[in-house]
C-alpha cells in the first residue's frame, strides 16, 4: 500500500481506536490469523494463514480504499498503533446500508473491546455514509458475536438455512440488523 493511502481515524476508548489498514499490518495480521479459532468463527478468512494471505489482503483492501476514494475497512489497533483486529464494511451503498464484519486476536477477548468498538465503528458510518440500515451475518454457534450486536442494538432478522458454504460445507448463518 502505498504513502497515498487516504488516513482515516476512529476514536473508541483509551485502549483502542480504528484506522486505515496499512502494509506494515503483514505481520500482525499473520500472528494473529495463525490463531484457527478466528477463520472457524469468521466466513472467509482461510486457515492456515500464510503471509501470502496477508499481502494479498492488504493489496484487495487497497484496491478497495481507492474504489471508494476512503477506507471502508480498518485496523483495530492499541495506544502503540499494533494492529489487534480488524472491522470492515462490505457491500456498502453511500445513503443506504452495508453489512459489517469483524475479529480481535484472541488474546483481547473478553475485555469489552469489541463492544466499543462496533458501536464508534456504526456512529461513524451511520454519520459518514448516511446509511439506515447495518447488517452482521453470524454463525449460529458464535456466542460472543450475537451478545455484541445485541449489546449494540442490533436486531435478530432471521435465520438464514445454508447461507454459506464453508469448504465442502454448507452452514445456517442468523441475519441481524441495525436499523436505528
Ligand atoms: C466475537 C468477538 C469479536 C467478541 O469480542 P470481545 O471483545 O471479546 O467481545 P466483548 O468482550 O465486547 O463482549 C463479548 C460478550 O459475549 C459474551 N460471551 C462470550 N462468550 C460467550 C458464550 N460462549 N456464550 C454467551 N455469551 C458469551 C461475553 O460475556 C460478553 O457479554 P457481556 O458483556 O454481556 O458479559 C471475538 O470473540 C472474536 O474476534 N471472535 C472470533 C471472530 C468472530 O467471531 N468475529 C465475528 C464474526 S460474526
Amino acid at each position: 500500500m502505498s504513502d497515498n493511502t487516504p488516513r482515516r481515524r476512529i476514536d473508541v476508548n483509551s485502549r483502542v481506536h480504528l484506522s486505515e489498514i496499512r502494509a506494515s499490518d503483514k505481520a500482525a495480521f499473520v500472528r494473529h490469523l495463525s490463531d484457527g479459532d478466528i477463520c472457524h468463527y469468521t466466513f472467509r478468512i482461510p486457515f492456515p494463514y500464510s503471509e501470502s494471505d496477508a499481502e494479498q489482503w492488504i493489496r484487495f483492501v487497497a484496491g478497495i480504499t481507492e474504489d471508494y476514494g476512503e477506507p471502508t475497512k480498518f485496523a483495530i489497533r492499541d495506544p502503540d498503533e499494533y494492529l489487534i483486529g480488524s472491522l470492515g464494511f462490505d457491500g456498502l451503498t453511500k445513503g443506504h446500508s452495508a453489512e459489517i464484519g469483524y475479529w480481535l486476536a484472541k488474546p483481547y477477548w473478553g475485555h469489552g473491546l469489541m463492544t466499543d468498538v462496533l458501536r464508534a465503528a456504526c456512529t461513524f458510518a451511520f454519520d459518514q455514509w448516511n446509511l439506515v440500515r447495518i447488517t452482521a451475518y453470524v454463525f449460529p454457534f458464535n456466542k460472543a458475536s450475537q451478545r455484541v450486536l445485541e449489546k449494540n442494538g442490533f436486531q435478530f432478522e432471521g435465520l438464514l438455512r445454508k447461507h454459506h458454504k464453508k469448504g465442502k460445507e454448507f452452514l445456517d448463518a442468523k441475519l441481524y440488523a441495525l436499523v436505528p
